[in-house]
């Protein structure tokens, strides 16, 4: 009886913990995503991340040979911020893209994504003090800003122009919620 109750009392305990656990997931992640959220529509939102990952470019620019963990760590975020930031232009923008005629773009951008991921996977085999990880890291802000300029000069203000005002507002929704599942 003792050990049936001590067990159910455990049981309840535990489901609390994973409810709660869950619930901190939820906060946790709408936290992260609260900047994109806060920016207001998907292009301006987007256009955001991209300053905020020029930011971490900035910071790890200023870094010396010898700042070995402060190096990694910035690597790390950019690499977060990046993918989240992927998801959301891959899964619904460009996606959005595509349905609204602007094939050949769409492709190209998701393409230069493939190759964010290739710098993103050779510094990650590279020492952080080698003296060609700043370099490169250079290297791939020059690609990244290039495509940067690219979505928010060009193509994004294309397809905000041919999508209704209540499209629109359904493609900032579907974003939201792509980042929100790497947030
Ligand atoms: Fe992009
Ligand atoms: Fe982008």
């Amino acid at each position: 009886m003792l050990e049936d109750k001590t067990t159910r009392s455990f049981a309840i305990g535990a489901a609390a913990g994973l409810t709660a656990g869950l619930a901190a997931n939820a906060v946790r992640k709408i936290f992260v995503q609260a900047p994109t959220l806060a920016a207001g529509e998907w292009d301006d939102a987007l256009a955001a991340e991209h300053q905020a990952t020029l930011k971490l470019f900035d910071q790890i620019q200023s870094t010396e040979d010898g700042h070995v963990t402060r190096r990694r760590l910035l690597l790390t975020q950019i690499g977060h911020a990046l993918a989240k930031h992927a998801m959301q232009e891959e899964n619904a923008v460009y996606a959005s893209l595509r349905t609204h005629g602007q094939v050949g773009e769409a492709d190209k951008l998701n393409g230069d994504h493939g190759y964010v991921k290739q710098y993103l996977f050779e510094l990650g085999g590279m020492a952080a003090d080698h003296p060609q990880f700043l370099p490169k890291i250079a290297d791939f802000r020059a690609m990244l800003e290039e495509h940067m300029r690219e979505e928010e000069e060009k193509v994004f203000p294309r397809l905000r122009s041919v999508l209704s005002e209540e499209d629109n507002a359904k493609l900032t929704k579907a974003m939201n919620l792509e980042g929100l599942k790497l947030a």
